[in-house]
């Protein structure tokens, strides 16, 4: 792999959170020196799976199964996408990572079996590529859930549980972004899309100072 140079920034958040827009709007703000990506998927090979893990088929395997694709897909977002952007220097805002799989895999589905081989994966999988900061998008499963309902696409089998699995989602991606990973910060996402943008902005660019 090449090595960084560039900044990496996770955006995430339960579902409704406004992860896509607000990553999107950042990179808009950046302009050619920013990169927008995704998971699950980001690659080519890494949407492919994309296609798998959010497919009503996913439902048919286990939690196991459905984590090691999850991380399969991030290796390779990892080794096509992410690190070539930041050995250009760039600023990466990936919508979603670890932190997504951390709360809906483990918390969410009540896998603690699988914690300890989750920290093991990240490291060697994620390497010198831990990103930066992590920002967590945060908003009550209730108004989440509305939110994604009232959009008019299509739901996948996550945004299709119950509020509870949501709730667990939520618990899993703050303990995650606040105890767990290196640098994480959370913005109020029930606030109007405009301030929820500004507040992410200025956690990004503190980052990109120090
Ligand atoms: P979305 O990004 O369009 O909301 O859809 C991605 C879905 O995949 C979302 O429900 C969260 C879920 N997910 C996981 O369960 N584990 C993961 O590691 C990631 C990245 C996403």
């Amino acid at each position: 792999m090449t090595t960084k140079k560039g900044t990496f920034i996770v955006i995430d958040g339960g579902e409704g959170s406004g992860t896509t827009t607000v990553a999107k709007e950042i990179v808009q703000k950046f302009g050619w020196g920013a990169v927008y990506t995704r998971e699950p998927g980001g690659s080519p090979y890494a949407e492919k799976i994309r296609e798998l893990v959010l497919s009503d088929d996913a439902k048919t395997s286990d939690v196991e199964t459905q984590f090691a694709l999850f991380w399969a897909a991030r290796r390779d977002h990892i080794k096509k996408t992410i690190a070539p952007a930041l050995a250009e220097g760039k600023v990466v805002i990936c919508d979603r990572f670890d932190s997504s799989t951390y709360a809906y895999q483990l918390i969410a589905q009540e896998q603690v079996q699988l914690i300890e081989l989750f920290w093991k994966i990240r490291e060697h999988f994620l390497g010198e590529y831990v990103p930066n900061v992590y920002v967590l998008l945060d908003v009550s499963p209730e108004t989440g859930i509305a939110r994604a309902k009232g959009r008019n696409e299509d739901l996948n089998h996550f945004d299709k549980r119950k509020i509870d699995f949501h709730k667990s989602v939520n618990k899993g991606l703050k303990e995650f972004v606040i105890t767990k990973a290196e640098h994480g910060s959370v913005v109020d996402a029930e606030q109007p899309l405009e301030k929820v943008i500004e507040d992410t902005m200025v956690i990004v660019q503190e980052r990109l100072t120090q």
